[in-house]
């Protein structure tokens, strides 16, 4: 089994999201690939169509580097067969660092195409994500969560389907759900 850990908290140390996300990856047991997505994330740029497109032709040099990249961010995530991907609540959403990388993940031809229909997700073959959602105050699937709805819509957007949620949410109130996010990592 191929496991893809991504963590997005810009703390390093005590973040609360990658230590459960490293307890699930060490539970799941598999081939890891791991990636910080806190940083050194890019934002999309010099596009010249109605997606993240440069015809070949056209691309300069920072825009090859860019499209390198992307291809490294889409290979990992076609190879899993299972992603952990950690992420706090920042301001209501997703750190900005994991919607550059999402950004950078969603590419017309590789994992999405537009058909007569509509948009049609090109990853088919029945990945899991665990998605760990940390926060202060905000309840995860709260009206003011827009981390969660925003994760689910942008993975399904892609094909994938199956996406658990382990909330350590409201953390600046008490550790209730810190205690039930373990209990559902040791349960998995
Ligand atoms: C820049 C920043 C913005 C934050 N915005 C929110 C927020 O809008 N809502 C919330 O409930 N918590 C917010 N928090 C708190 C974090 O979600 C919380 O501390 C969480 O545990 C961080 O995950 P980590 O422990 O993995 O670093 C914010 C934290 C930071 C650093």
């Amino acid at each position: 089994m191929n496991i893809l850990h991504l963590d997005s908290s810009a703390r390093k140390e005590n973040s609360i999201s990658r230590k459960l996300a490293k307890e699930l990856v060490q539970k799941l047991q598999g081939q890891v690939t791991y990636r910080d997505i806190s940083q050194n994330m890019p934002f999309v740029d010099g596009i010249k169509g109605a997606g993240f497109i440069i015809p070949e032709e056209e691309r300069t040099e920072k825009d090859r580097k860019l499209f390198k990249f992307s291809d490294e961010l889409v290979d990992e995530l076609l190879e899993s067969n299972v992603i952990v991907i950690s992420v706090p609540i920042y301001n209501f959403g997703p750190p900005a660092s994991v919607k550059a990388w999402f950004d950078l993940i969603a590419r017309a031809g590789r994992t999405f195409k537009y058909e007569a229909t509509g948009p049609v997700g090109l990853i088919k073959d029945n990945k899991k994500v665990y998605l760990i959602v940390t926060s202060g105050g905000v309840p995860v699937g709260s009206p003011v969560d827009f981390c969660t709805p925003w994760f689910k819509q942008a993975l399904n957007f892609l094909g994938i389907k199956d996406i658990e949620i382990i909330a350590a949410d409201q953390l600046a109130i008490n550790d209730d759900n810190l205690k039930k996010a373990k209990e559902a990592i040791s349960k998995i």
